[in-house]
């Protein structure tokens, strides 16, 4: 059987126009590829979270908006502009909080509106282009996300992690995950334990599943188990990947992240986010301007549970995220560099870096 590392996370099925994803609802179960061509059900995937994780959910709406305007009959380049951005609104509300999905979709139609001059058929291959290009640098990112991680830990170090910033939240490799990826290849032998992450088990479910499918040594607690773990001593690192962070350094993540923060900043332990600049968003000066995204109840009453877990209808309040303050995060990883406080001038000189350095 082929290891689920073997899959693409997300990727574009150019013929059959379709988005491919693997639907992460059915796993560690069941492997299921999804091909996806109306934008009804590319917007579901997103919702339900089918397709999750902050960079594969930004590569997954790439492909989707050029899906949705590939088979466009506009006469004009402005009616196809026109068209596009409405697919893009459409898409951009599916999820808040992940600032990807809303980098991805403006990086597209920025594209098509630079060459604004062309007819349909160039800014249809413009769009095809975009969304392979962004594909390709996510598993580029990556690589370098786990580069840099990896000078921040030694042999031999216990690990955590909180919820899933592994591959299945990217193209590949992940964001938190790709140092212990790297490490691994390395012979570091690290020690990595997995939050299971309520109330949707992507630590349990996915972070879990593709790290031992790796050969990592990997140790599942629930999350109320990672203070005493800390305290006992097991844990060198925490890594977390993110959703968006503010231009302060605040970082939204999975809900339980600013706990895990909490408890490692009371033993000593350092924090690290690992986050493409993808996911660092300087328009949001703090993390009290990111919409944090809350969902259905059911999530903590039944699902995935055979029978209720608690009382029909009993109230319940269930963010999907946090946001974890700059003074609790030691350092944030990015492709660039590994930035540390205070994060409002560190973030913003690695932007400023970023671009000198581009051609
Ligand atoms: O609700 P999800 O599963 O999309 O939440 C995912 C996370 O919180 C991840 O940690 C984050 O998106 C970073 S993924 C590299």
């Amino acid at each position: 059987m082929r290891s689920i590392l073997e899959y693409d996370t997300v990727a574009l099925d150019d013929e059959n126009s379709a988005l491919v994803i693997i639907d992460q609802t059915l796993l560690p179960g069941e492997i299921k590829l999804l091909h996806l061509t109306e934008q009804s059900a590319i917007w579901e995937a997103i919702q339900t979270l089918r397709v999750r994780g902050a960079p594969a959910i930004g590569v997954a709406a790439a492909i989707g908006l050029y899906l949705a305007v590939k088979p466009s009959a506009a006469e004009t380049a402005e009616a196809f502009l026109d068209e596009l951005h409405a697919a893009a609104d459409y898409l951009n509300s599916a999820r808040p909080t992940a600032v990807n999905l809303a980098w991805a979709l403006k990086r597209m139609e920025t594209a098509a509106r630079r060459r604004a001059d062309d007819t349909v058929p160039a800014l249809k291959e413009v769009l095809h282009r975009e969304c392979l290009a962004i594909w390709e640098e996510d598993i580029d990112v990556c690589r370098r996300l786990g580069e840099n991680g990896l000078t921040l830990v030694k042999p031999g170090d216990g690990l955590l992690t909180h919820c899933n910033a592994g591959q299945l939240a990217t193209v590949r490799y992940g964001t938190a995950t790709a140092p212990m990826y790297l490490g691994h290849q390395r012979g570091y032998g690290f020690h990595v334990y997995c939050d299971e992450t309520r109330p949707l088990l992507q630590g349990a479910r996915l972070t879990s599943f593709e790290l031992s499918s790796a050969g990592i040594d990997t140790t599942l607690i629930c999350d109320n188990m990672a203070p005493s773990l800390m305290k006992r001593g097991a844990i060198q690192a925490v890594f977390v990947g993110c959703d968006r962070v503010a231009a302060n350094g605040d970082a939204a993540n999975k809900i339980g992240t600013l706990g895990v923060a909490i408890a490692a900043k009371r033993f000593g332990i350092p924090f690290y986010v690992v986050a493409p600049l993808s996911t660092i968003d300087l328009a949001t000066p703090t993390g009290g301007e990111i919409v944090i995204e809350e969902r259905s109840g059911d999530e903590i009453r039944e699902m995935w549970y055979e029978k209720p877990m608690a009382p029909a209808g009993v109230k319940t309040w269930n963010p999907a995220f946090d946001v974890t303050d700059n003074d609790l995060i030691t350092a944030i990883v990015t492709e660039w560099c590994v930035a540390r406080p205070p994060y409002t001038e560190s973030l913003k000189e690695m932007f400023q870096k970023k671009e000198a350095a581009q051609p």
